[in-house]
């Protein structure tokens, strides 16, 4: 990113990540869904969501078709669109982490390096989860008929048909989805969590 706001200094907050903290009884942090379209990502996060909240966490999903109708509704899918996609994305997410909630970003996030980037931004309180179900399998599913679109050149540059998606070699989880039911993925999630979270 190119740096272009100038004559700005950063100023403190009076309350402090600890007393954040022993407020809501945990750390906030982020846990971050990468893997292809129809891997199951905004179900897994949702129903995540739901099952933290239910046991009392302050927790948020940000996930990528809510978020591309608000502060990135000015991108597209090109290479560069979808790096900026997810740099705005890591800042948010590292933002409510500082505000002590559990942010969950449900996102393709194609690219090594701006899944890097999250990582860097949340610091030490950041799970990164990769949903593997191979394409064939996503695409049986094809849940909104967007690679039926793909296919037939209705959409160009759709992960996995004619733009990359780089597996991640480095994430704390990695669910196969295509054999793993959603309950299975939630409490295996959400045991990380609690491990990782809890105070
Ligand atoms: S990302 O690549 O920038 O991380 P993001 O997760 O925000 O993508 O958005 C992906 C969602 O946009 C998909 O779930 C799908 O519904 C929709 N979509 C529309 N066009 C494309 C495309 N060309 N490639 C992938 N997803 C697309």
């Amino acid at each position: 990113m190119i740096q272009k706001s100038n004559n700005i200094t950063r100023v403190d907050h009076r309350i402090n990540i600890a007393e954040r903290h022993a407020k809501s009884g945990h750390r906030g942090g982020v846990v971050w869904f990468t893997g292809l379209s129809g891997s199951g990502k905004s179900t897994l996060a949702f129903t995540l969501e739901k099952h933290l909240f239910d046991l009392g966490y302050h927790v948020y999903v940000l996930d990528g078709d809510n978020i591309r109708h608000g502060l990135s509704g000015n991108l597209g899918f090109s290479e560069e669109d979808r790096r900026e996609n997810i740099r705005r994305v890591s800042e948010v997410a590292g933002l409510f982490a500082e505000a002590g909630v559990i942010c969950i970003a449900a996102f393709i996030s194609p690219y090594h390096e701006e899944r890097q980037l999250a990582r860097q931004i949340a610091g030490e309180h950041f799970i990164e989860v990769f949903l593997s179900a191979p394409i064939d399998v996503c695409e049986q599913r094809d849940p909104k008929g967007l690679y039926k679109k793909a296919r037939a050149g209705e959409i160009k540059d759709f992960t996995g048909v004619d733009a990359p998606y780089e597996q991640p070699t480095h994430a704390e989880l990695v669910l196969d989805t295509a054999v793993r039911s959603v309950e299975d993925c939630t409490e295996e999630v959400a045991a990380l969590i609690h491990d990782r979270f809890r105070l």
